[in-house]
């Protein structure tokens, strides 16, 4: 479920982490302060952790130089190797943010780093439905995704891609699932949470949500 772009991102594991340098000029804003963007996540991550889309396992490295234990989803056989290779103190399985193992450890904090827009609406809902009973009673999701503030922020973005020739860019914005702020917001709202949205860069922003008293 949610993981039809599995194949882009096994042929795209090896170069990763030269888009997130800023090596690539189409994504350079996407990702404008990535690792510090990354930094104020693991700190805000509560041990246990479990994380999804890890990627390259940059934010795991992260958490565990912090002395958090991470318990790593990716659904990329590609992605699960270099990250293996880069973090081998995290456990990390096969799976995506709806079919994962089933854990026994007590979960503080589930987190992800530009990954959730790889879910539909309802799969977005479904794994908020979820996580409300995966996790402990204080516990928190921590998130770091592009949103657009509303559909005409969403149609600038994509216009302004389109004029710098940034096509790869402007298709991805149109093309995979991120959300409009307030949209995300009414789907943690409903699921119980209690949610705060604050803008990283020009894309990015972070995603707070504890369980509503
Ligand atoms: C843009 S990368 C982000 C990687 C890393 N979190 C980071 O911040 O650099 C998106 C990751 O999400 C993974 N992914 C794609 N669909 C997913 C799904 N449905 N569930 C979980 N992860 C998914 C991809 O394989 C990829 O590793």
């Amino acid at each position: 479920m949610g993981i039809e772009f599995v194949d882009l991102f096994n042929q795209w594991a090896s170069s990763y982490d030269d888009t997130v340098a800023g090596k690539d000029p189409e994504y350079r804003e996407v990702f404008e302060g990535y690792h510090d963007m990354l930094e104020e996540l693991a700190d805000l991550s509560l041990s246990p952790v479990i994380e999804f889309g890890v990627g390259t396992a940059n934010l795991t490295r992260k958490m565990v130089d912090k002395n958090k234990v991470v318990i790593g989803i990716e659904p990329s056989e590609e992605m699960r190797r270099i990250a293996a290779m880069k973090c081998p103190e995290a456990a990390i399985y096969e799976g995506d943010f709806i079919n994962y193992p089933s854990l026994q450890t007590p979960v503080q904090s589930i987190v992800s780093s530009f990954a959730f827009h790889h879910l539909k609406a309802d799969e977005k809902i479904a794994a908020l439905a979820k996580y409300y009973h995966q996790l402990e009673a204080k516990g928190q999701i921590i998130f770091i995704d592009t949103l657009f503030k509303d559909e005409d922020h969403k149609q600038t973005l994509i216009k302004n891609a389109e004029k710098a020739g940034f096509l790869n860019l402007a298709q991805d914005l149109q093309e995979e699932y991120y959300s409009c702020l307030e949209d995300l917001k009414e789907m943690f709202l409903t699921q119980g949470f209690e949610v705060s949205f604050k803008q990283l860069n020009k894309y990015a922003w972070l995603i707070q949500a504890k369980k509503g008293e």
